[in-house]
């Protein structure tokens, strides 16, 4: 049977029918560790699941996953390996060929360490204490230490963290008029060094420091995470405060580094170390368990399901927590930079469709906004929707109403609702039929804590993987990125004279024309 056909079977079910069979909820629900997942509620059935199985046998999955752990070439266009997993891996969990890379990735967290010792204990070497950090980096090098750090609290007293990532100034100029910058400490967080955004926003930052306090008060205000340390020193930054990324780090793969310097000194060294045993768990488990009972290959292969067998074009990530906010930002540039690409391997268009349409928002805030659309629009939008079991806070009250209002939307979105009240007549009740059978999948965090986001990042990371076998594509480049940085670089001098813009498409130079007159 192939993949269409076992999906073709299901297309009249109902959700409800098929979540009465136990034997098929026994598959589709597992847990590992603090992460509990429920895929009950995805138009899925056993048949379904075998031809997924099969065709992640076919592609040769399980030698994928083997070729990952021992850090083969896997980023074939780069000619580099993925170790984003030995970074939080002890020597005893890594094969002889990615030892090297482990030692160093335990080497480069003693150095965190080691600064986020000297920095809270002995202040900025001046007299005066670390108050603010700014954490200047875009993409992978923002989106990891930001998530981390609305998600976990600080301990008390702890330095302030801000971001500074687009090169819309507002945000850099907004922190330099209130931060003192005799207390403040700027990170520059760049693999390659090369990223305009953050070269600019880091120029205005080292200008900023040097001019009130200073070059000598500068420099040791100023810290980099670059794989390019050459660089990092012509900009200014002093040897001993480079810290190290590498190349076989992908940038939005990056945050289990030195890129968490930043959330390290802001919440704590422990905090950090904890989320990186979060994560390791969670490689144990990928690579370890066998595939029909393995959480990151069954998200992936239910994922592989709706998008190619159902062609659903979008999925809707929804956590019911706050403190997750920026979790669908996150998982946009994990998986649409990761597997949002045409091409195999080997170069050949793919076959089949790849990365859908990421997006979202927090619950409850997302069902005021744009529910309405998921539960009556006339496209299908699967949703995942994370809740967290043990608050953080003693309101249990409200924490209760939080899951029901997360158990409540799974809920109508599979079932629906045949909606009439009173004398409704037809053409009303239309309006209030819910039709129902919308998939959704539910995960489960035992609560919010450092070892658990670990572990739930990583499971995503290793479940991007396995997509991105399931159609044979690199998922650890992102070329798509380039073209347009390149083109922004030839516009640039268009919006300074005539002579430049008459070079350009007619659509651009009116749109010049119509900025250059204002
Ligand atoms: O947006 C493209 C990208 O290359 C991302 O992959 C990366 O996370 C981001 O830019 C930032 O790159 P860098 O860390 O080199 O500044």
């Amino acid at each position: 049977m192939t993949l269409t056909q076992a999906a073709e079977r299901l297309r009249g079910a109902t959700l409800a029918e098929l979540s009465a069979d136990s034997v098929r909820a026994g598959r589709l629900r597992l847990r590992v560790g603090p992460v509990y997942a429920d895929f009950c509620r995805q138009r899925i059935d056993g048949p379904g699941l075998d031809v997924l199985l099969a065709l992640a046998e076919a592609v040769g999955l399980d030698r994928m996953r083997q070729a990952l752990a021992e850090g083969d070439v896997l980023n074939s266009t780069e000619a580099r390996p993925a170790l984003h997993h030995v970074v939080r891996a002890a020597a005893e969990d890594v094969p002889g060929s990615v030892r090297d890379a482990q030692t160093q990735a335990v080497e480069a967290v003693a150095r965190v360490q080691d600064w986020v010792r000297r920095l809270l204990d002995e202040g900025l070497g001046d007299a005066h204490p670390v108050r603010d950090v700014v954490n200047v980096g875009i993409g992978g090098s923002d989106l990891g230490p930001r998530l981390l750090d609305e998600a976990i609290a600080d301990p008390a007293g702890s330095p302030r963290l801000h971001f500074v990532s687009s090169v819309d100034a507002h945000r850099a100029a907004g922190l330099m008029a209130r931060l003192d910058p005799a207390t403040t400490l700027v990170v520059l967080v760049s693999k390659s060094f090369g990223t305009e955004e953050t070269l600019l926003n880091g120029r205005l930052f080292v200008d900023w420091l040097a001019a009130t306090l200073g070059d000598a008060a500068m420099r040791r205000r100023v810290f980099a995470v670059t794989a390019n340390v050459e660089a990092a020193q012509r900009f200014g930054v002093d040897p001993e405060r480079c810290l190290p990324i590498w190349e076989w780090v992908g940038g939005r793969y990056s945050l289990w580094s030195a890129v968490g310097f930043s959330f390290a000194l802001t919440h704590g060294m422990a905090n950090f170390r904890h989320l990186l045993e979060g994560a390791r768990a969670m490689d144990r488990h990928f690579f370890e368990a066998p595939l029909d009972r393995n959480l990151p290959v069954l998200r992936g292969l239910v994922e592989h399901w709706n998008r190619v067998a159902f062609d659903y074009r979008a999925r809707c990530v929804v956590p019911y927590d706050v403190r997750l906010m920026h979790l669908p930002a996150y998982l946009q540039q994990l998986e649409m930079e990761s597997n949002g690409k045409s091409v195999r391997r080997d170069g050949v268009p793919v076959e089949q469709p790849t990365a859908p349409i990421v997006w979202g928002g927090v619950g409850t805030d997302a069902q005021h906004a744009f529910f309405q659309a998921l539960h009556q629009g006339t496209q299908v939008v699967p949703v995942e929707f994370i809740g967290v079991i043990q608050p953080a806070h003693a309101h249990d009250a409200h924490h209760r109403v939080l899951l029901a209002n997360l158990l409540a939307q799974s809920a109508a979105l599979a079932h629906g609702h045949e909606v009439r009240d009173g004398d409704d007549d037809d053409a009303l009740a239309a309006h209030k039929r819910h039709e129902g059978n919308r998939p959704s999948t539910v995960i489960l965090l035992d609560a919010l804590t450092p070892e658990s986001l670990g572990a739930l990042i990583a499971m995503y990371e290793h479940s991007v993987f396995v997509e991105a076998c399931l159609v044979g594509i690199n998922p650890f480049d992102q070329f798509g990125v380039e073209l347009g940085k390149r083109i922004a670089r030839q516009f640039l001098p268009a919006l300074a004279s005539d002579e430049a813009a008459a070079t350009l498409d007619p659509v651009t130079q009116a749109l010049i024309r119509e900025i250059r007159s204002r």
